[in-house]
């Protein structure tokens, strides 16, 4: 089993304030940072770009896990990954039959490279990726936007993707991404994932580094 860990997404921070925000998560006990980059086509919303990542790493020494919610992701990785991304997620739905290579290509650069699979998508079709991925990121709500319930039935697919990755012998990541609270991280981790983004969840609690604490902690 994986090192449980939890990244704060800093969706939910203050934008006029990130790299206090940023130290903040890090002094609270954070394992990474969890940035989303939504691009306006993929989803509606406009987050930030490649500027902001290098900003962030200014201000912190943590891995910085980069969500891209973009289109055409192969163009657009490498931009991030020279502002210093240590993971890069990219959508299966955004790559189609060209998942392989841009895993394959992150890679490369001698990052992480992870592969994001929105509810509605599944496993099948993409496992041949998967093989060559450092993670999985299992999208637990719809993404666009923070501050949603978590849907049920995505936690199956993280235990099919832990199944699967038992069977081949593959030690890799299962990260999930939306929802996420104190009362469901015990059977989200059950469900076989070990990294726990959390937006909400961590940005409104009065004491942050208890809330991270109890959100690796639920199911020891
Ligand atoms: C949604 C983003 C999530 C979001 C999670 O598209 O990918 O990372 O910030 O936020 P919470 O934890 O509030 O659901
Ligand atoms: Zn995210």
């Amino acid at each position: 089993m994986q090192k449980i860990c939890v990244a704060p997404s800093i969706l939910s921070a203050d934008f006029a304030a990130m790299g206090a925000a940023v130290e903040d998560l890090e002094r609270c006990g954070a394992d990474l940072i969890h940035c989303d980059v939504m691009d306006g086509t993929f989803v509606p919303k406009i987050t930030f770009g490649s500027d902001m990542i290098a900003a962030v790493r200014r201000h912190t020494a943590l891995p910085l896990d980069v969500h891209l919610m973009c289109v055409n992701p192969l163009v657009k990785a490498e931009d991030f990954i020279r502002a210093g991304a240590d993971i890069v997620t990219v959508h299966a739905e955004a790559c189609g039959k060209d998942l392989r290579e841009v895993v394959r290509y992150i890679r490369t650069f001698g990052v992480r490279a992870g592969v994001a699979v929105s509810p509605d998508t599944p496993l099948r079709g993409i496992y041949h990726s998967l093989e060559e991925a450092d993670m999985l990121l299992v999208m637990s709500v719809y993404p666009g936007r923070g501050g949603q319930k978590l849907i049920e039935r995505t936690l199956a697919k993280a235990e099919e993707a832990k199944e699967f990755f038992a069977a081949h012998g593959l030690a890799k990541d299962i990260e999930m991404d939306g929802g996420i609270t104190e009362e469901n991280a015990a059977a989200v981790q059950a469900a076989g994932v070990n990294i726990l983004v959390a937006g909400n969840t961590v940005f409104r609690s009065p004491d942050k580094a208890a809330t991270i604490r109890a959100l690796r902690e639920a199911r020891a």
